[in-house]
């Protein structure tokens, strides 16, 4: 429960809901959208980004944690693998088992490829599994791709790969309906129409949602559909280095099992990297909506070998993450919180800003509300502003919480705070990876043939921010479209010798540039991991 301190506060949001409810705060000017930003958004730190020395970015900054992997030698290096001794053998590779790797194996397997998944986990640990608000598809009369592409484009300042973010938003409709089809209960009205909402950034109701549930909705359909299809899936099992052939072609992956150490081959004629995200990195100390493994994987493999990244210097820190209490710091509050009406009030029961800015804005009004205006509650683990949630009943009748919001209320209830009657407290989490590996309109990478990257390990679909619900889009409109694409793309290729000789060229590199981290990369489990057995 709140403390005393606490209390008094939510006194003061309670004196003036009434006042607050018919008032929208007003949206901020891009003056002073930008003005903000620069002074209070984490990716404007310059201490806590470092300079990548060797590889395709060289000279581009990237957050520290992320150049200390990037800087850092394959675990391969030290040890011996005969990758002649081939354990798989397959048209398509899939590495990682979220909701891109599984749309992408499913349209694979649709096109009659020989197609397998590796996931360092299980099948479905994953960001996809722990996306909560919606997913976005300009599917209704009032809206159209174009709406959204403009929304999305403005949301990510403009810097969004116009081939990549048309597909996103062309392919969007398709996507809810191959959704719907393979079985995710989306929220609907009596009519069977879908419920949509608002999200920050959109200019139309278009995020289509599973109650607040909707990427574990998501990834369990498309799970089961894996599953039903008989598609291969290797558990517990991580790729720890691309493998590459003499004529430069992607050619497969090593791979480890994490239960018995030994080291496994998997030969492919193409392989798309899902790998997700890097929350776990804890980028700036900051804790994490994200799942146990997001520990940017797939754009060491990538970059080891000679794929570019691009945008890898800005990262979405989600405006709501659990501030109050301690024991789910940092968990995420889904955006459909604000959605559906609340506000974001200070220590003194003020709306310091409106509640569905874009998530960069929130974010940073939310630092400055709590550092520079030092108007925010305090909490055990720093301080938070208030989100407030009774609001929601107010403005959408009793039970509206438990309808539309029902893993939120469920969450808070769990330690006693019922946010129906009480508002919740919110800090910013990291949350998403903007940047990542860069391809073009057609899934492939650039430079490495046969490479395919999909969801989040793609950097360039959304710009230097992204709209909510535009994630769990992209997975599944990426993730098919490689899938499809790998399938083709493997009927026509023909292997020659496989190789390692990235890894110690790659050494070279560094040590040329005389760097030594000591470490290995990638990191494959957070820092924090216990690795007793
Ligand atoms: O707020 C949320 O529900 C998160 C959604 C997203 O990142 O797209």
């Amino acid at each position: 429960m709140f403390t005393p301190e606490m209390m008094e506060s939510v006194k003061k949001v309670e004196a003036t809901r009434a006042q607050r409810l018919g008032v929208e705060p007003r949206r901020m000017t891009a003056d002073e959208k930008d003005a903000l930003l620069k002074e209070f958004h984490p990716d404007y730190r310059e201490e806590a980004f470092a300079e990548i020395k060797v590889g395709p970015n060289k000279g581009q900054k990237a957050p520290k944690e992320l150049v200390h992997l990037l800087h850092s030698n394959s675990r391969l290096l030290a040890e011996k693998v005969d990758i002649n001794k081939v354990d798989y053998d397959v048209d398509v590779l899939v590495i990682g088992g979220g909701g891109a790797g599984a749309s992408a194996a499913i349209e694979a397997n649709e096109a009659g490829a020989n197609v397998m998944i590796v996931t360092k986990l299980r099948i479905g640990d994953a960001n996809t599994m722990m996306a909560e608000g919606g997913i976005q598809a300009a599917d209704k009369e009032n809206d159209s791709p174009v709406q959204h592409y403009l929304d999305a484009f403005g949301g990510g300042h403009f810097a969004a790969r116009p081939e990549l973010l048309r597909r996103l938003v062309m392919e969007a409709p398709d996507a809810i309906k191959w959704l719907n089809e393979l079985g995710v209960m989306f929220d609907k009205d009596e009519t069977g129409r879908m419920i949509t909402t608002h999200g920050g950034g959109t200019s139309r109701k278009r995020m289509h949602a599973c109650k607040d549930y909707s990427g574990a909705e998501i990834m369990r359909t498309l799970r089961d559909e894996v599953l039903n299809r008989q598609i291969p899936v290797a558990e517990f099992t991580v790729a720890v280095e691309l493998i590459r052939d003499d004529r430069g072609q992607v050619a497969g992956a090593v791979l480890q099992n994490l239960e018995t150490e030994d080291y496994l081959v998997a030969k492919a004629k193409t392989v798309i990297i899902a790998t997700g995200g890097a929350g776990r990195m804890h980028y700036q100390g900051f804790p994490t909506s994200n799942h146990y493994g997001a520990t940017a994987d797939g754009l060491i493999l990538g970059y080891r070998m000679g794929a570019p990244l691009l945008y890898q210097d800005t990262i979405q820190y989600h405006p709501t993450g659990v501030a109050f209490p301690s024991q789910i710091f940092g968990a995420l509050v889904t955006e459909k919180v604000r959605s559906v009406g609340a506000q974001l009030v200070n220590v003194d029961g003020e709306a310091f800003m409106h509640p569905l800015e874009t998530r960069d804005v929130a974010a940073s009004g939310i630092i400055r509300e709590c550092t520079a205006r030092g108007k925010g509650v305090n909490t055990p683990l720093g301080s938070g502003v208030w989100l407030d949630t009774p609001m929601i009943e107010m403005i959408g009748g009793p039970g509206t919480i438990e309808k539309r919001i029902p893993a939120m209320l469920r969450m808070y209830m769990k330690y006693d705070i019922d946010m129906r009657k009480l508002p919740i407290l919110v800090y910013p989490t990291l949350h998403y990876q903007n940047g990542g590996l860069e391809i073009g309109g057609d899934g492939f990478t650039k430079v490495i043939d046969n490479l395919l990257v999909a969801g989040e390990a793609v950097g360039g679909i959304h710009g230097r921010n992204r709209l909510m619900g535009n994630s769990l889009l992209d997975i599944i409109v990426f993730g098919r479209n490689a899938g499809k694409a790998a399938a083709a793309k493997a009927k026509n290729v023909e292997l020659g010798n496989m190789n390692l000789d990235h890894i110690q060229a790659y050494a070279e590199e560094l040590k040329e540039a005389g760097i030594d981290t000591g470490d290995v990369s990638p990191l494959l489990l957070p820092k924090y991991a216990r690795h007793e057995r």
